[in-house]
């Protein structure tokens, strides 16, 4: 079966093909904690009912499941099948399901649902509405869908990024370089550039383009609430300051009382 996005993204995101192996020297497991933690504290203070399942859709390695799995019973959702075979390694007891977040209905509700960063790979408004449409087509009444894009188009800036790290004998450095070569339109590049050190000791140099969605705080403002959901965004706090992903958008979807009422445990937690 060849999915839509497979048809059309080329021969881009290597790194959640045949690269995905790779994928938790780049962005390790435990760097994941500290946001994981400030999602579960959303949810708590915003779900109008006790959170207890999460639909993640765009799961990748399933890094924030791993933290979010202790309070949360997760059914991960990805395109790639690589990527859903590392996380079922990661996260054995948590379903899998292979899917597109614009299109997939599983025919279930969830407490919570989460479009993290896999969200930035929607380049089209089209298929951000169809992607919040299928969010809000999963969301529980009284529940909380949230959406973090790496970047908005009032908070891009291009610039550079390094990093990676060492496991198993084997070894990754990354250089990330952002820019945007269209400004007017809705999307970027993310060139990544891997160096790969076998345990072997060698070391191969790898090119991956990344293109990904540039959209308003308006428009999606406006997209969340044309779902159906009541939108708010919410400043992301990490204590490494990273330039990206500063603020989140959280679908509230209405239960038969409205969303106006006393949220689950609103007043134990401050966020
Ligand atoms: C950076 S990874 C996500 C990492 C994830 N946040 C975690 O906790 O590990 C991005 C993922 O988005 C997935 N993806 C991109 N477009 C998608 C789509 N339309 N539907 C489902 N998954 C998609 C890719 O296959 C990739 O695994």
């Amino acid at each position: 079966m060849v999915l839509e996005s497979e048809a059309r993204s080329g021969p881009g995101l290597r790194l959640y093909r045949e690269l995905a192996e790779w994928y938790p020297l780049l962005t390790p497991v435990a760097d994941y904690g500290e946001e994981a933690a400030f999602y579960r504290r959303l949810y708590e203070t915003h779900c109008r009912r006790r959170p207890r399942t999460l639909l993640d859709l765009g799961s990748g390695g399933g890094h924030n499941a791993a933290h979010l799995k202790a309070t949360l019973q997760c059914t991960l959702v990805d395109l790639e099948p690589a990527m859903l075979a590392l996380s079922g390694r990661l996260n054995p007891e948590c379903e899998h399901v292979r899917g597109d977040m614009r299109s997939i209905r599983l025919g279930r509700l969830f407490d919570c649902v989460l479009l993290h960063d896999a969200v930035s790979y929607l380049i089209s408004r089209e298929d951000l509405v169809k992607a919040i449409a299928c969010a809000y087509a999963h969301t529980a009444p009284g529940g909380v869908a949230l959406f973090q894009p790496d970047f908005i188009t009032e908070t891009f800036t291009p610039g550079t990024d390094t990093g990676g790290s060492d496991a198993d004998g084997r070894a990754l450095r990354y250089l990330e370089w952002r820019w945007d070569p269209v400004p007017a339109d809705n999307t970027y590049l993310t060139e990544m550039v891997y160096l790969l050190r076998h345990d072997d000791g060698g070391v191969e140099v790898v090119h991956d383009r990344h293109v990904m969605g540039l959209f308003s705080r308006a428009v999606w403002l406006a997209s969340i609430a044309d779902a159906g959901f009541q939108p708010l965004v919410v400043p992301f706090h990490h204590s490494s300051n990273c330039d990206a992903g500063h603020e989140i958008f959280l679908g509230l979807r209405p239960d038969a009382a409205g969303v106006e009422g006393i949220a689950f445990s609103a007043a134990v937690h401050n966020v």
